[in-house]
């Protein structure tokens, strides 16, 4: 899978990135869904993929521990573009014998229980929502983190066996904002509210100007361990 996924970096290399997702989009005969947590990467993504193709599969994962904000911007996002977002919740067993072992905010006490708390809550739902998927579409960018700064346009997945796509790869922060205000695009209120990037209520918090985009999130850990798995790759 490695070979294919080179192959489609060099096929698909410098395109501009409207162009790319026309050309992807009508090219690749394989099943493709873009999952979206409506941050502003997510919402230049829809934006860009509902336009070219109304019927592209999208995808969101609800951990029940989302900000009321995020719930606001998915009713706006099924509003205006007219489409429904599929959401994938986690097995309510899992919630309850995730409760019983670390209580409602287990993760603030180790690095293990908030692994295991984004284990039931995203991880799990994610395999299911990507049963039967050949391409994975995110808003990952590399700029984000250290942890993504050497990711590709493609990638080989080993974890899930999925090619994942990662359209705005090399975009700018600028540019993501650019594009949201050049179009009128809706987004979430909290990035008015200093959050760069945005995830479960408890372990997401505001920054401050300058701060890294990603050191609100999980803010009681150290950088390398700043993934929830979602993006396993990129782990260290
Ligand atoms: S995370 O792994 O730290 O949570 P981040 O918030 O930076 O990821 O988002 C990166 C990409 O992961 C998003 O652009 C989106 O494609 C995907 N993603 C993250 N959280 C979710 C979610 N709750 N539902 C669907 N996709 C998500
Ligand atoms: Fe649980 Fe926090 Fe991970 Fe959300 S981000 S799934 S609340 S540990």
């Amino acid at each position: 899978m490695q070979k294919e996924v080179q192959k489609l970096n060099k096929q698909y290399k410098d395109i501009e990135t409207t162009e790319f997702i026309k050309r992807f989009l009508n090219e690749y005969k394989g099943k493709i869904s873009f999952s979206s947590s409506f941050g502003a990467e997510d919402q230049v993504l829809t934006d860009l993929l509902v336009t070219t193709k109304k019927s592209i599969s999208i995808f969101t994962l609800d951990t029940g521990r989302l900000p009321y904000e995020t719930y606001d911007l998915m009713h706006k996002v099924n509003e205006k573009y007219k489409i429904n977002v599929d959401v994938y919740f986690p097995k309510n067993v899992n919630v309850q014998s995730l409760y019983k072992d670390q209580g409602i905010n287990g993760f603030y006490d180790s690095v293990q229980n908030r692994k295991e708390c984004c284990f039931v809550r995203k991880i799990e739902p994610l395999r299911r929502a990507l049963e039967g998927v050949q391409i994975w579409i995110t808003g990952l960018r590399a700029q984000q983190s250290v942890t993504r700064k050497d990711l590709e346009l493609f990638e080989w997945d080993d974890g899930l066996k999925i090619i994942k796509l990662n359209p705005l790869i090399a975009w700018s922060e600028e540019e993501i904002w650019a594009y949201i205000r050049k179009n009128k695009l809706d987004y979430n209120k909290l990035h008015d509210e200093g959050f760069p990037s945005i995830g479960c209520a408890p372990c997401t918090r505001a920054v401050e100007a300058g701060e890294d985009v990603r050191s609100g999130r999980w803010w009681w850990e150290e950088p390398e361990h700043k993934e929830c798995g979602l993006h396993i790759k990129d782990k260290t």
